[in-house]
């Protein structure tokens, strides 16, 4: 009867088809996608931070309106996700356990710090561009809940993303001083916007190594270096638009290729920050840690509320 389950499952693979979480699947699939929807899951969670620190200081009632929407946009994803994963088997509480004990990740870019306003328009315009660049093909993920949390997740992704577009649009349309506020902030998030992607594909730095197995099962749909080169092309021309400069003295148009080639990543950068070491991981851990516990009352409430409806709906 395994091997029938397993036949089932390659047959909807091969076909394109969903995986739904009544399926029977390979442990390793399973645990692949509770391992990349947690941490997705994880990093919509975190990345409120970086963001909600400019919150009380937006310059305006508008921005300060803007950027309120966006932040509760990625608690809401975050949710789905966690939904999306629990299909597969694991408790919420058990994957912020996991999270806050250093045992399941969340992305790389989110422990870089926001010094000035300008970093909400960068982070809208370069994080959240190249969230789209690579959520837009989980859509197409195999597994079902995973891509269909994905669609509402881009619709909102590319708000975002002209959201931060236009703050630097028009901080580089202003004073001396708002335009270097601008140029700087671009500065300081290109390279962690591009190491977002993950390790190279090929090479000493490949590291980890799940992308030709996560493309077989239908998860992935292109690999790291294929999506960051896109990411690349489309930024490019946009920088221009924007008439900020981007920090790589080696970026060239290439004609025989049709695409942007770049300089080296530091890829040790990348690793420190994935191994606790980057800017501001203690500060993340600490604060979503304090956020749980100061919020335990409100779990608590939830649940004797839900067990009185029940009870009242028994009755
Ligand atoms: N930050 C932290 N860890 C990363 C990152 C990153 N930017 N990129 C890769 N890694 C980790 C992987 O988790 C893996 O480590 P593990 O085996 O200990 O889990 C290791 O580096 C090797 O990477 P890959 O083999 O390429 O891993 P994978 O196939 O999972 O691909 C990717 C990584 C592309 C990030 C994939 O997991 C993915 O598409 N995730 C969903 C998107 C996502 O999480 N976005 C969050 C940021 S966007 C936002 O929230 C606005």
């Amino acid at each position: 009867a395994v091997e029938e389950h397993m036949a089932y499952f390659d047959g909807l693979v091969s076909a394109d088809k969903r995986i739904e979480p009544r399926d029977a699947m390979p442990e390793g699939y399973r645990k692949t996608l509770i391992r990349q929807i947690a941490q997705h899951a994880h990093s919509e969670i975190i990345g409120m931070q970086p963001e909600g620190n400019w919150i009380s200081r937006a310059p305006s009632l508008r921005r300060k309106a803007i950027l309120m929407a966006k932040v509760q946009d990625e608690a809401g994803h975050g949710l789905y996700l966690y939904s999306a994963a629990e299909t597969l088997g694991m408790d919420r509480e058990e994957m912020l356990d996991l999270l806050h004990a250093g045992k399941q990740k969340y992305s790389s870019i989110f422990n870089y710090p926001t010094l000035t306003w300008a970093d909400a328009g960068a982070i809208g315009w370069l994080v959240d561009g190249a969230a789209i660049m690579n959520q837009v093909p989980l859509c197409r993920c195999s597994y079902g809940p995973y891509a269909r949390a994905m669609i509402r997740v881009c619709k909102e992704e590319s708000f975002h993303q002209r959201q931060g577009f236009e703050i630097l649009w028009v901080l580089a349309r202003g004073t001396e001083e708002q335009k270097a506020m601008a140029q700087d902030a671009a500065n300081r998030w290109w390279w962690p916007a591009l190491m977002m992607f993950g390790p190279p594909d090929s090479g000493e730095q490949a590291k980890g190594g799940h992308t030709a197995q996560n493309m077989a099962w239908g998860i992935k749909r292109f690999t790291n270096d294929d999506l960051r080169q896109k990411f690349v092309d489309m930024t490019v021309p946009q920088a221009q638009k924007l008439g900020l400069t981007l920090p790589d003295p080696d970026l060239t148009y290439n004609e025989e290729t049709g695409h942007w080639d770049f300089g080296p990543i530091d890829w040790d950068e990348f690793w420190r920050v994935l191994g606790g070491d980057g800017p501001c991981n203690a500060e993340r851990i600490s604060h979503r840690k304090a956020a749980h516990d100061e919020g335990a009352w409100v779990r608590e409430a939830a649940v004797a509320y839900a067990d009185k409806q029940a009870a009242r709906a028994g009755a």
